[in-house]
């Protein structure tokens, strides 16, 4: 379920090219991206996707990529609105932009100029998409425009990546669907402290212009979105232009608009290790830090990133209780911390593989003063299978320094590659 109270941060992400970088095998940027969120905002911020993908599509990245679990999940193009893990639609959004909608009508002159659509799947109630060559859509568009508005109908075109045309209903959209958004988290007292959109290409423009946002187009954007924004005039300080591709522009225009923190648990060279935090502050952002950087470390151990020391082999069991058990949902108790001793002859396993822990949906329930009940997703990724078992444990005695991790429940909701 999404972040119930007022969102420290609002980040509301394209998906394609922005959050998830597609040339990027090991998804280096994506990984740094949610290890930062899940350790420092997933508590207390919000996480929206806002993709051009239809359901369908949607899904398969998600089996694809390490792609976080999102607190909302903004469709085709802004036309389709779901929320929390159970992916619930918002249908009082589908009521406002199906006014004056007329999708037989679109298919009509559609049909009538011969336009090429693109596959079934990413063909919606509110969305009809087609291919347009870049350098036929100079005399398409207009053209379509044009037949479109002379029938009365109230839409929009929408092109991106020099192929994509999108036609939505005109209150629809990606910018629209964030105003919406927005209205309704103020309308339930929650306003955002701050808003950062993220994208790269032409569907992701109106973000821009939305009140009261600031925005990163990131490295690699798109030539319509570029020249989109070298044509604005007047302040343009709301939007950051980075240097860096994808996720790493997102952490990148982070940094720039001040937004902390904004160092990833992946960009520490020194082993994560609870005994840097002498005086560790109970709060559920710190237990979800342990969470991540436990992984973590497990991760970069396997994959030899760390030196084989007996001392970064301690950093790695400090955490862990002795005496903590693991009862399985099935029934058995078994023990992390000599799953942990077996680790230590493991070292490197996976150097040179295809190799990825991490942590997804990471909630922390505070039970007394100095103990959290932390659920979470634990990831692991091994050449091409994903898979995840559902994690509880008590994290407790910060005061002692050893922040402990106490597996006492495991659930194995199976979940590989897609299949639950
Ligand atoms: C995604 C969708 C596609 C759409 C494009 C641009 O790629 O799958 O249907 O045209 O985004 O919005
Ligand atoms: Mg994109």
């Amino acid at each position: 379920m999404e972040f119930k109270g007022s969102p420290r941060l609002l980040i509301v992400s394209d998906l394609d090219h922005t959050m998830v970088e597609h040339g990027d095998h090991d998804n280096k940027s994506l990984l740094r991206f949610g290890a930062l969120w899940q350790s420092e905002f997933n508590h207390d911020s919000l996480l929206v996707y806002s993709t051009g993908r239809s359901p369908k599509m949607f899904a398969d990245l998600r089996r694809e990529v390490p792609l976080l679990t999102a607190g909302i999940a903004i469709l085709s193009c802004g036309t389709e609105i779901f929320y929390g893990d159970t992916m619930t639609k918002d249908h009082g959004w589908i009521d406002i932009i199906s006014k004056g909608w007329n999708r037989a009508a679109v298919e009509e002159v559609a049909e009538e100029m011969n336009l090429k659509y693109q596959c079934d799947s990413e063909q919606r109630p509110h969305k009809v998409s087609f291919h347009v060559r870049k350098e036929e859509s100079v005399h398409t568009m207009p053209t379509l425009l044009a037949k479109l508005l002379e029938k009365g109908l109230d839409i929009k075109l929408i092109y991106s990546g020099g192929l994509d045309l999108d036609v939505l209903p005109r209150a629809a959209g990606k910018g629209q669907a964030l105003r919406y958004l927005l209205q309704k988290l103020k309308a339930e007292g929650r306003v955002p402290q701050q808003t950062l959109v993220c994208g790269d290409s032409g569907n992701d423009q109106e973000l821009f212009s939305v009140d009261n946002v600031c925005g990163v187009i990131v490295a690699n954007a798109k030539d319509e979105l570029l020249q989109w924004h070298a044509d604005q005039v007047g302040d343009k300080s709301h939007i950051f232009v980075a240097t860096e591709n994808c996720a790493a522009g997102i952490i990148e225009a982070m940094k720039h608009f001040g937004l902390e923190p904004n160092v990833s648990p992946r960009d520490r060279t020194v082993p994560l290790s609870v005994h840097d935090k002498l005086v560790p502050k109970a709060d559920a952002g710190a237990a979800a830090r342990e969470v991540v950087e436990y992984l973590l470390l497990t991760e970069q151990w396997l994959r030899g990133d760390i030196s084989a020391s007996e001392e970064v082999f301690r950093r790695l069991k400090f955490g862990l209780a002795k005496d903590s058990s693991r009862v399985c949902a099935w029934g058995t108790i078994d023990s992390p911390h000599k799953e942990i001793e077996n680790l230590q002859a493991q070292y490197g396993s996976q150097r040179g593989k295809v190799f990825h822990m991490w942590a997804d949906r990471v909630r922390s329930m505070k039970l007394s003063d100095d103990s959290w009940l932390v659920r979470f997703d634990k990831w692991e990724r091994s050449g091409e299978t994903m898979s995840t078992p559902v994690f509880e444990c008590l994290i407790a005695d910060w005061s002692n320094c050893s922040v402990i991790l106490s597996f006492f429940h495991y659930q194995r909701l199976e979940y590989t590659n897609g299949s639950m």
